[in-house]
C-alpha cells in the first residue's frame, strides 16, 4: 500500500460533545499520523466552497448551515492507504448504516450531524488538504 495524505473534519457536533482526543486516539491507533491540524469556525462560503461538489443536492444549505454552526478540527491524515482507512475508522454516512465500533456508530446523532468527515479518494484529499492548510503547514513526520 502506498503512503497516502487524507483531509479529516471533525465536525460541530463533535466538537461540542469534546470527543476529539477519542477521534484523534483511534487515528493513531490505526497508524494514521496527524501532520497538519487547526480549529476554525468556518464561515458560510467557507463551508459552500469545501462542499460545492454536493451544491445541487437537496441537503446542501442545511449542511451548510450544520458545518459553519461552531468550530470543527481540520487535519491532514498522513499513513499507508489512508484515504479509505480513515473512511473505514468513521463508518457509514448514516449512523444506524455505521459499523458498531466506527466513529459515526459511536459519536454521531444523525445523517446530517455525522461527527466526520473525510476525503472519498485520493484525487479529493489533495484538493480538501489545500483548501485548508497551504502546502508549508503540512509536516512530515
Ligand atoms: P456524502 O459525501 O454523501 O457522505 P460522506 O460524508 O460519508 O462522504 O455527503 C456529505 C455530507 O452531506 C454527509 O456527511 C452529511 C450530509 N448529508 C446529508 O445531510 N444528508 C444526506 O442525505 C446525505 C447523503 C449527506
Amino acid at each position: 500500500m502506498a503512503l497516502e495524505r487524507t483531509l479529516s473534519i471533525i465536525k460541530p457536533d463533535a466538537v461540542a460533545k469534546n470527543v476529539v482526543g477519542e477521534i484523534y486516539s483511534r487515528f493513531e491507533k490505526a497508524g494514521l499520523k496527524v501532520v497538519a491540524a487547526k480549529m476554525k469556525h468556518l464561515s458560510k462560503q467557507e463551508a459552500e466552497g469545501f462542499y460545492a461538489v454536493h451544491r445541487e443536492r437537496p441537503f446542501f444549505s442545511a449542511l451548510v448551515n450544520f458545518m459553519s454552526s461552531g468550530p470543527v478540527m481540520i487535519q491532514a491524515l498522513e499513513g499507508e492507504g489512508a484515504v479509505l482507512k480513515n473512511r473505514d475508522l468513521m463508518g457509514a454516512t448514516n449512523p444506524k448504516d455505521a459499523a458498531p465500533g466506527t466513529i459515526r456508530a459511536d459519536f454521531a446523532d444523525s445523517i446530517d450531524a455525522n461527527a466526520v468527515h473525510g476525503s472519498d479518494s485520493l484525487e479529493n484529499a489533495a484538493i480538501e488538504i489545500a483548501y485548508f492548510f497551504p502546502a508549508t503547514d503540512v509536516y512530515t513526520r
